[in-house]
């Protein structure tokens, strides 16, 4: 469908900043295409150790509790790989990021869906966590600012399920990677600060999304070593190291001026107030303004149609590709995702597109 606008895909459509990538080059000039430690390059850990300290008063020891990854996706599989046993049950999000749930299968655990429901800001309900937690409960996935929904949980919210963590004994892998994309003066409070979270929590983030890297595949994990060290077993006999000349970009996107990043969220945001009014003046259609990521959640109940089928209406009748909320779970399924990581013009199109459309179904 060439004349398609694509608001489905998951990736800022900003390069990376060139100093990055300069150095990127660079390092390929300069003959350095061996490969790095199987945890990452020595340099990149310790900028990242800085990282944590710079942003939330972590510390993380260098060599023993920092792990370079193929992009948020590999520390993912690695985590829930070195952390279940054969039907062990970890809890995910639903409506969740597409991975979680085919790692745990592969981990041979069990997924067991915590609903993220709209009406509690789609982040859990503590009763609801509570209540599906058993013998075999090991580990619980948490992730905010949330994929699909845009959802942004308070400090008590998260302060909440960390004291459930503790009591109930689950190891938890904080999915973070959108922790930079946050608007509205919102605060992102890494899950490892909050009481007795540290010795408990892989924390998984990525240079994907702040530095729009998505191809050149470098994520990474914080974790004490208890924690983190059979996932460095793992990850040495899935991938050996991450891409050196990715981690040569990835170490410069650190080091060097974050005015990238302000930059990149500030139209976000434009964005994103755009697309939510403009949403809101569908008949049908009702949004709330999520407060991180670069998605919406629209609800789109009140056309009685299955996501897919609306998706699909969509991407007919309006030439506008979205994915429908079930590809999330079937607590997706009253919602399509959009993504404005697009340019503004496109977003105009798209939603005058979608108003005339929908007004066929109205
Ligand atoms: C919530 C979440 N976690 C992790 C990732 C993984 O990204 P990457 O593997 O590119 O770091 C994504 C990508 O869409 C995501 O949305």
């Amino acid at each position: 469908m060439p004349n398609c606008i694509n608001l489905s895909v998951g990736e800022p459509d900003f390069s990376p900043p060139s100093y990055a990538l300069e150095a990127g080059f660079e390092a390929a000039r300069e003959g350095k295409t061996h490969y790095s430690a199987t945890n990452g390059l020595a340099e990149l850990r310790r900028a990242l150790s800085e990282k944590a300290y710079k942003d939330y008063g972590l510390t993380y020891d260098p060599d023993s509790e920092i792990l370079v990854t193929a992009g948020g996706t590999e520390a993912i599989l690695a985590a829930l790989l070195a952390w279940l046993n054969p039907g062990d049950e970890a809890l995910i999000p639903n409506p969740g990021f597409v991975v979680y749930e085919p790692s745990v299968l592969l981990a041979e655990g069990v997924p067991v869906h915590v609903p993220l429901l709209e009406t509690n800001g789609f982040w859990p309900c503590p009763r609801d966590v509570t209540s599906l937690i058993t013998k075999r409960s090991r580990v619980i996935v948490l992730n905010y600012p949330n994929n699909p929904t845009g959802a942004m949980p308070s400090y008590e919210e998260i302060a909440t399920l960390a004291k459930i963590a503790v009591e109930r004994d689950l190891t938890v892998i904080s999915d973070e990677v959108y922790e930079k994309i946050v608007y509205d003066g919102s605060r992102h409070y890494c899950l490892a600060t909050f009481p007795g979270m540290r010795e408990r929590t892989l924390v998984v983030n990525s240079f994907s999304k702040t530095y729009a890297m998505t191809g050149l595949r470098v994520g990474y994990v914080y974790g004490p070593k208890e924690l983190l060290s059979p996932l460095w077993l793992v990850h040495q006999y899935m991938v050996a190291c991450v891409d050196i000349l990715s981690q040569h970009v990835a170490l410069a996107a650190l080091r060097g001026s974050q005015d990238f990043v302000r930059d990149m969220v500030s139209e976000f945001d434009r964005r994103r107030r755009f697309v939510v009014e403009r949403l809101n003046e569908i008949t049908g259609l009702h949004c709330t303004l999520p407060k991180g990521a670069f998605y919406v959640f629209p609800n789109i109940e009140d056309f009685g149609m299955p996501s897919d089928r609306f998706a699909e209406f969509l991407a007919r009748e309006a030439g506008v590709l979205t994915v429908p909320g079930s590809a999330f779970g079937s607590g997706g399924e009253k919602h399509i995702r959009l993504s404005y990581a697009a340019s503004y013009k496109k977003l105009q199109e798209a939603l005058e597109r979608m108003e005339k459309a929908l007004r066929k179904l109205t």
